[in-house]
């Protein structure tokens, strides 16, 4: 089946899946066409300036507001709770696939987070891993989801309407939206970002120009599509992250058309316009942003959305892998496929590395040997989607992420391999 999409980014969108659905003139009408009840639906506070404020009007078959009271479930999200806070460089191989039937929900592991999650600001950092679809509905109640699948193929059955995403593809699904997480493969796998903060944008291009990194056209937002379904329905929520559900009689993915600016919506990282230096160096890895969500702090991140994508290296007399570094952000990378350019081996698809604030990293002894001696000529990188999740605030790995036997007890040996070259008496 060939979805339908709506291409835009921040749009005010329109959409109906039955003709006329949509009030015209007015929001909230006395009686909404087809005996539809009319809900907003919020992601910022209202007062917000306008240029951020994302909301969308939903009409619907019945309000969210029906629905029993939650009850806490007893299988909680795994992972949890954070462990001891590390200055050390992590790395961790892929997570295993479930051995036993497992939904995305119960397929999630929270890694790493820098904020509580009552807090309007911070992220937290989940892997997940299913081998069967969802029969139940969620919603997340404490932030914005940005999925980067790295295995098999999802479709999201959303409030607003259908996605399909494969890898290097990723989805962004607004705080509180509901929906299910259907399998078109036999197992998927890959990696969430769970922004708390303000909802993540387009980064500002600068002396870029008006075109380049990711173009808003490019961003796909799924039409109006509903369920009117009398059936049993478990609607489960993510509420400062513990898990509740509640039965419903209906299908809460009831909405039969829309109109809004919050909306989910999906992105091909193959789109994505790379630009680089053609002359010597190479700029900053904020030059490869996808997404970001901004801090009070102009220039401050609260979470940035970087790919590694496929490019061509064309620098003159210039040591071209990532250099050694030292940053005030803290970093969380993951591999979607291929190889990344910075490590030899050791960083797998499905695996992670966490640098926080001020922890030395860059390229691998056999990396930097090869990158000195090397005769420069133009060269593709290819075959490869590394990413970063960058923030601001330094991210607390779980209890499960320090123990779990993933994690590389030797990363630290990867740099220990740098010959010492410096000789004072040759310049
Ligand atoms: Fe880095």
């Amino acid at each position: 089946m060939t979805l339908e999409y709506l291409s835009g980014f921040g749009n005010e969108f329109a959409s109906e899946a039955l003709p006329g659905a949509l009030p015209v003139g007015q929001n909230s009408p006395q009686k909404a066409p087809y005996g539809l009840y009319t809900e907003l639906f919020s992601g910022t506070a209202f007062t917000m300036a306008r240029s951020e404020a994302r909301r969308t009007w939903l009409y619907r078959i019945q309000p969210s507001a029906n629905h029993p009271a939650f009850a806490k479930l007893e299988r909680q999200l795994a992972g949890g709770p954070l462990g001891a806070v590390t200055p050390n460089r992590l790395r961790w191989n892929p997570l295993d696939m479930p051995s036993e039937p497992t939904d995305f929900i119960d397929g999630l592991v929270a890694m790493v987070a820098n904020s509580a999650s009552e807090k309007p600001s911070g992220i937290s950092i989940h892997h997940y891993r299913a081998n069967r679809s969802m029969e139940r509905v969620f919603f997340n109640a404490d932030g914005e989801w940005l999925i980067v699948p790295e295995h098999g193929r999802l479709r999201l059955v959303t409030e607003l309407g259908v996605l399909e995403v494969e890898p290097l593809e990723i989805v962004v699904l607004p705080r509180g939206l509901k929906f299910r997480v259907e399998l078109l493969d036999a197992q998927a796998r890959g990696y969430i970002a769970e922004n708390h903060g303000a909802p993540l944008r387009l980064p500002d291009l600068g002396p870029i120009g008006s075109n380049g990194l990711a173009n808003p056209r490019d961003f796909l937002s799924p039409v109006a599509h509903y369920e009117d379904l009398r059936q049993p329905t478990t609607l489960v929520q993510k509420f400062l992250g513990e898990l509740w559900a509640c039965e419903l009689d209906h299908s809460p993915l009831n909405v039969v058309a829309w109109h809004g600016n919050n909306v989910p919506y999906k992105y091909d990282l193959r789109r994505f316009n790379t630009i680089g230096t053609v002359s010597f160096d190479h700029p900053d890895p904020s030059i490869f942003t996808v997404l970001t969500s901004p801090t009070s702090v102009h220039g401050l991140a609260n979470l940035d959305f970087v790919i590694f994508p496929p490019r061509w290296m064309v620098a003159e007399n210039t040591f071209r892998p990532p250099w050694f570094h030292r940053n005030l952000m803290n970093e969380y990378m993951g591999l979607i496929q291929g190889a990344y350019d910075a490590k030899a081996e050791g960083f797998l698809p499905g695996g992670a590395s966490l640098h926080s604030c001020m922890s030395a990293h860059g390229p691998d002894g056999e990396t930097c040997t090869k990158a000195i001696n090397v005769e420069l000529a133009p060269h593709k990188i290819d075959n490869t989607m590394a990413f970063m999740f960058e923030t601001s605030q330094v991210l607390r790995p779980t209890r499960f992420a320090l123990d779990c036997p993933q994690l590389q007890p030797a990363y630290d040996a990867c740099w220990a391999s740098l010959p010492v070259t410096f000789n004072p008496n040759r310049r």
